[in-house]
Parts: structure tokens; sequence; C-alpha cells
């Protein structure tokens, strides 16, 4: 990464499938959001912290083939998932950078309209990472966001270990430089940038034992509870207990999983 932090989530091919389920159970908030946002065929678009790519492939829809996306990403497997993928079916307007935002030569004012997705929570500073975007964006271009406040996140029937979880997560995310609760700085940030704050919608889903979101939360924590202990986050005795409230819950049929927030936020550049 730009400050040479190492980027929490890693890299591999478990976690790429993870983050291909994770855009199958999110695709529909992310859908709307592109529908309010009324992106317009011909804008110049630019997928940051890309991943393998299931944005810039959306995006690359609305756009036509008039506009253009860019997908800038740090991890050369997920760039070259996307390359491949592209390649096969023979997808000719996307575009990729190679490399962190912050390393970027990106020309001034480039861009319509810029989306980063579960990217700006995890980075060290993303406050100057915010403002190197706000550079590349055209004046009257939109700015998207969609993170965590990392709030809300709930199993029920409460009463176990895991109605502590969103304190080791946000340690976590904290471990590897990020700020869990970022976009809740976006509106004072963007008023002192003179961005416009054109919408900033709190979003969240729930389901029981046969849901996306559940099955979504349970490929996060089978996984990555253990790597908290790893590395040395969380005790390897709360990731246990955790994990052994989480798996009793996960196939009974009164447990309804709530997952932590996430916010819709654009800014428009004057
Ligand atoms: C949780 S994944 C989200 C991927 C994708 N945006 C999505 O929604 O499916 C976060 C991505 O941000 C990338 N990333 C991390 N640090 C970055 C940086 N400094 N600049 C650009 N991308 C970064 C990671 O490599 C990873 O692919």
């Amino acid at each position: 990464m730009g400050s040479n932090q190492e980027y929490i989530l890693g890299v591999n091919q478990t976690e790429l499938e993870r983050l291909e389920f994770q855009h199958k159970v999110w695709k529909n908030v992310t859908d709307d959001f592109f529908r309010r946002i009324n992106i317009q065929k011909g804008w110049k678009c630019l997928d940051v912290g890309a991943g393998p790519g299931f944005v810039s492939l959306e995006l690359r829809i609305l756009t036509g083939e008039s506009g253009e996306v860019t997908a800038l990403e740090p991890s050369e497997f997920y760039l070259d998932h996307l390359k491949a993928h592209c390649t096969k079916n023979n997808i000719n307007n996307i575009k990729f950078i190679h490399g962190n935002l912050e390393d970027a030569a990106i020309e001034n004012e480039y861009y319509d309209f810029i989306f980063l997705r579960w990217v700006i929570d995890f980075v060290p500073e993303p406050e100057k990472f915010l403002l190197k975007l706000l550079g590349i964006l055209k004046k009257g271009g939109l700015i998207a966001i969609q993170d965590y406040a990392y709030e809300g996140i709930a199993l029920f029937p409460k009463g176990g270990a895991f109605d502590n979880i969103a304190e080791a997560v946000k340690s976590y995310w904290k471990a590897g430089g990020g700020d869990p609760y970022f976009t809740v700085k976006l509106p004072s940030i963007f008023e002192k940038n003179n961005i416009e704050l054109v919408e900033y919608k709190p979003v969240s889903l729930a389901g029981n034992k046969d849901s996306g979101v559940i099955e979504w939360a349970h490929r996060f924590f089978t996984v990555h509870l253990q790597l908290m202990a790893d590395k040395k986050i969380i005790s390897q005795m709360e990731a246990d207990e955790f994990l052994d409230d989480w798996l009793r819950h996960r196939h009974e049929p009164d447990t309804m999983f709530f997952s932590p927030v996430v916010v819709d936020i654009t800014g428009k550049k004057s």
C-alpha cells in the first residue's frame, strides 16, 4: 500500500471467491445506488480498488460503448482475473491501472464518475486518499462511496459471544491502518472541500438461515476469525468462542442475522 501497510484482508483464491459471493449478495444495493445516481452513457468512470472487477463490469454496461471504465487495483492476481474475463468475453472498453491509488499518475479532472466500494475504510490515510480522488474528478462530476459505518451487526437470539463481534472486526480494520467509521466523517470533509453532499443513505441487509446475507457473513467469519487470532488482534479463545456461537446459530430456524450498516454516499464537485 502507499504507506507500506499491508492490505488487511489479503489476496488469494479464497478471498477472491468470497468477494465474488459478496458481490452477488450486495448487487441489488449497488444497482439501486447506480440507478439513483443515473449513470449516463459515455461517462468516463474509475472503479478504485476494483478487486476482481465485478463492479467495473456492471459500470461498463451502464456507460455503454461510448463510455470508458478504468479498474484501478493493486493486486495483480485480482487484475489478471478481470483481464482474463475481458479477453474471454471480447470486452474492450475496460482499462486497467495496476497499483495503489496513492502511487498512480492520473490526469487532473479526467473522470465524470469515481466509485469505491469497501475500499476507503481500509486505507491508512483516507482523507488524503479522498483528496487525490477529488483532484482527478471533473468539475460537475460525481464521487460515490459504499462502505461501512461499522454498527448494527447482530445475531439473534442474542446472549452469546457474538454480541461483542463488532469491536473485534473494528480492531481488525484498524490493525491494517483503516478506519471503520470513515464514512461518518465524509459529510464534513466534503463541506470543507466544496463538494455538495448529494446523498447519504445507510443500508443494512438482514436474513435468516436460508438467506444470502447469513451465508455472506459465514464465509467471512469462518475464514477471518482465525486470521484475526493469527494476527493477535483477538485471542485464540475469543476466536473459538465467536465461531462456536456463530455455528450454533447458523442453521437454527429462529436465527436472524443483521449486517453492519453500509452507507451509500454521493458527492458532486462544483
Ligand atoms: C474488500 S475489497 C473490495 C473490492 C471491490 N471494490 C468490490 O467491491 O468487490 C478491497 C480492495 O481494495 C484494494 N485496495 C487496498 N488498498 C488500496 C489502495 N491503496 N489503492 C487502491 N486499492 C486498494 C484491495 O486490493 C482490494 O481489492
